[in-house]
């Protein structure tokens, strides 16, 4: 038997420490939250990617009675981005949350789904998406999506 250990980089920052840039696209994650339908969980979260053309492009989670009608705020964004600009890279994503009546005080963590879109898109591209997430304590820095999708399946996977 052999172990193998996949390791994931993250970097963390306080927000003042990180460049205007990218308080800049966190600032916007923010500010999606306060678009967000979540009437049944509460939990409101706002994303905010930078295409390579320099365009920030937001979305927020919109919820649905049929549960699973729902979507996340980096996949409304993610593919509302795409949509719009089929061919252009996806170079940043933030994101941020709120919950009773306050930014969470950790980094929200993106969820499976949200990973497998993100790197799709990274791999399409042939360009690394840096990936903020916001907290009040502290923002979580990661350099590619590929990090957060340590052992993925992507497109080659089906040809092997
Ligand atoms: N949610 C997001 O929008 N993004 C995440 O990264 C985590 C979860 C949403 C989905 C649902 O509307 C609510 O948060 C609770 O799971």
């Amino acid at each position: 038997m052999k172990q193998i250990d996949l390791t994931t980089h993250i970097e963390a920052f306080q927000y003042d420490e990180l460049p205007a840039e990218a308080q800049a696209l966190i600032d916007f994650a923010k500010q999606q939250v306060h678009n967000s339908y979540a009437d049944y969980s509460h939990f409101h979260v706002g994303a905010a990617v930078r295409l390579a053309n320099g365009e920030i492009i937001g979305g927020s989670n919109q919820e649905n009675a049929a549960y699973p009608s729902g979507l996340c705020a980096e996949r409304t964004a993610l593919f509302y981005a795409q949509a719009k600009h089929p061919d252009i890279a996806v170079t940043e994503l933030a994101i941020a949350a709120w919950s009773n009546g306050e930014y969470t005080e950790q980094p929200v963590s993106p969820c499976g789904s949200c990973r497998q879109v993100m790197l799709e898109i990274e791999h399409r591209m042939k360009t690394p998406m840096t990936v903020y997430l916001y907290g009040t304590k502290a923002v979580y820095v990661i350099r590619s999506a590929q990090e957060l999708v340590p052992f993925s399946f992507v497109k080659e996977s089906l040809f092997v």
